[in-house]
């Protein structure tokens, strides 16, 4: 396989074509953002560890018949993906309060859900990816009402293995984030990666984050847990 011209950047990611008209090529980057990208830095091999995790993740939820773009890693930072169109909406899944749900609604961090909260978000750096709901993506055309409820299906769907999945190596998934895409055939399935970049992981026992909230309110290197997630993850599959 062939790597050519530069598709697209994002903030951690950049997406390349190949020759085959199919399957995207995808680079992951050392960069860290937080707050729609008010706060940037970086930290080398950063984004090794996400791709290795993306890959061991998006291919247990293939074994688990959830369909999504993972094809193969080919290095320690690059894998390569079916090629979608992403749709422009980020589905948020929530099994604790944390983060921009307790600055909206006033609720109180570490608070359990009676049951996973799906939210929706615009996927636009403009408007600072606003929440938004059903029919507000009815309204802009973000989607089909039928992908709606296909990513909301698939979404639970992931949130039921995940949460197991971590429960199994003594972390909580407390939130995460996925975005969807259409195949070149009109599938949709689940895309971009899942890492401790996109999820809130918390230690069982001593509730310390495993995630980027540790870039995010300044409390050192993420690597040393990245990597501790990465192990654990890789120990329990293997
Ligand atoms: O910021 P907020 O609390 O809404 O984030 C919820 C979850 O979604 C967190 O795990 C966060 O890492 C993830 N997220 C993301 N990319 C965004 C927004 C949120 O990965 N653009």
């Amino acid at each position: 396989m062939k790597k050519l011209e530069e598709l697209y950047r994002g903030k951690a990611k950049k997406v390349y074509y190949t020759d085959d008209k199919d399957i995207l090529w995808l680079e992951y980057t050392d960069a860290l953002t937080a707050g729609d990208g008010d706060k940037v830095g970086s930290e080398q091999d950063k984004g090794k560890l996400n791709n290795k995790i993306s890959a061991l993740l998006f291919d247990y939820l293939k074994e688990q018949n959830v369909d999504n773009h993972f094809v193969k890693q080919i290095s320690d930072n690059e894998m390569l993906v079916k090629k979608v169109e992403i749709l422009p909406v980020e589905v948020v899944i929530r099994n604790y309060a944390a983060g921009s749900i307790c600055r909206r609604l006033g609720l109180e961090q570490k608070m359990e859900m009676p049951f996973p909260l799906v939210e929706f978000f615009y996927k636009n750096d403009d408007l600072k990816d606003p929440l938004i709901n059903k029919e507000h993506i009815k309204l802009m055309n973000l989607a089909t009402e039928q992908q709606v409820e296909k990513m909301e299906e698939i979404s639970l769907k992931v949130n039921e293995i995940l949460k197991q999945l971590f429960d199994d190596i003594n972390v909580v998934l407390v939130d995460y984030k996925l975005e969807f895409g259409v195949t070149n055939d009109g599938k949709l399935i689940l895309s971009d990666e899942i890492s401790p970049d996109t999820c809130r992981l918390w230690d069982k026992e001593t509730l310390e984050s495993l995630d980027k909230d540790i870039f995010r309110q300044d409390k050192g290197s993420v690597m040393d847990k990245y990597t501790e997630i990465y192990d654990r993850i890789k120990g329990r599959l293997n």
